[in-house]
């Protein structure tokens, strides 16, 4: 028998067409697709070890004992792990981010992804990637994404067992970047938890969601084509309109900074000089830029020169979830 302990590693992820609305929030199954590329470099590492002396599931993130509804979220997918696997242990869990929290980045997508992988393998499960990223979704729906490689499509599916992400391609397929103006590294006013729960509140959602085919479309080819116009194009659409629903929803959810907009109205201009960038902004105020890796140090260098830019972050495209 393996020895019940298993430490896996996860990138998050920039959706590139946005998850925002979920047809069941319990199962975290998603009102429309999404597309995403995982960030290389940042990463998530998390260990579980099921041990039979423990008499509760205990979690350690970057140091601190973590209780409440941070533990229970954990509790949830090792239960299913548990359930799968025929095994009553209870888990330890510690988990280290190499990136700020607080810095803007959603860890929930590295943590869930590479919470899926160690806990499946320390219980001694091997699930194809598929099965590792449908429970990795049930922890947070942005995760799913953080399990395949390079740039991933979450497809909606028909149930529990087919919403799953899937590699569209490799790292190399394409040189892309991120590079992350940090506006402003204050904890966010609502989760994303709580903002997928109003996305049907607003009157501009069903009009989001019904145009999500053709989006996730143009974005699935601009990748395949490696046409950046194109993706740039379409990104900045859904993520403006992922934003106008926040914005329209009751309560309403305003995320931006004016730094944000700063941020926006400079890479506008930046295209019309013709450098190849466009933004894309999730759950907070902080702005990715997406660019060529030829562009990347050049596009950093501008962005910090933005007042109200603490901090860029880089990022080329990452791998798969992997176990360390
Ligand atoms: C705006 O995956 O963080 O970043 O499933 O409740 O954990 P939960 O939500 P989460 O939502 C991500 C929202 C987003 C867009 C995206 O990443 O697709």
């Amino acid at each position: 028998m393996n020895s019940h302990s298993a430490t896996a590693q996860a990138s998050p992820n920039i959706a590139f067409i946005k998850y925002w609305g979920n047809r069941d929030s319990a199962l975290r199954l998603p009102v429309n697709g999404s597309i995403s590329m995982n960030l290389d470099g940042l990463f998530t590492r998390t260990s579980v070890s099921f041990q039979p002396s423990l008499a509760l599931d205990e979690l350690v993130i970057n140091g601190r004992q973590v209780g409440g509804k941070g533990l229970e979220r954990v509790s949830g997918i090792l239960d299913l792990v548990r359930q799968a696997a025929g095994i009553a242990f209870r888990a330890e869990v510690v988990s280290e981010n190499n990136f700020p929290t607080g810095a803007g980045i959603a860890s929930s997508a590295s943590a869930f992804a590479a919470l899926a992988l160690a806990a499946t393998r320390a219980a001694g499960l091997e699930w194809p990637e598929s099965a590792v990223s449908r429970l990795a979704r049930l922890g947070s729906g942005s995760a799913s994404r953080s399990i395949p490689s390079g740039f991933v499509e979450w497809k909606m599916g028909q149930a529990d067992d087919d919403s799953v992400a899937v590699s569209i391609a490799p790292p190399e397929h394409w040189d892309l970047a991120d590079c992350v103006a940090i506006v402003s590294s204050g904890h966010k006013a609502t989760g994303s938890t709580e903002g997928h729960a109003l996305a049907p509140t607003s009157p501009l959602q069903g009009a989001r969601v019904a145009d999500a085919p053709r989006r996730l479309e143009l974005c699935r080819r601009a990748v395949l084509e490696r046409d950046f116009n194109a993706l740039a194009a379409i990104i900045e659409l859904d993520s403006d309109m992922m934003h106008a629903v926040m914005m329209t929803s009751q309560p309403q959810l305003f995320y931006w900074k004016p730094a944000t907009l700063a941020v926006m109205e400079s890479v506008r201009s930046w295209r019309n000089d013709g450098l190849p960038v466009a933004y894309t902004i999730d759950a907070g105020p902080n702005v990715h830029v997406i660019c060529p890796q030829a562009e990347m140090a050049q596009v950093a260098a501008l962005m910090r020169e933005i007042p109200g830019v603490l901090d860029v972050l880089q990022a080329r495209v990452g791998g798969p979830a992997r176990l360390v």
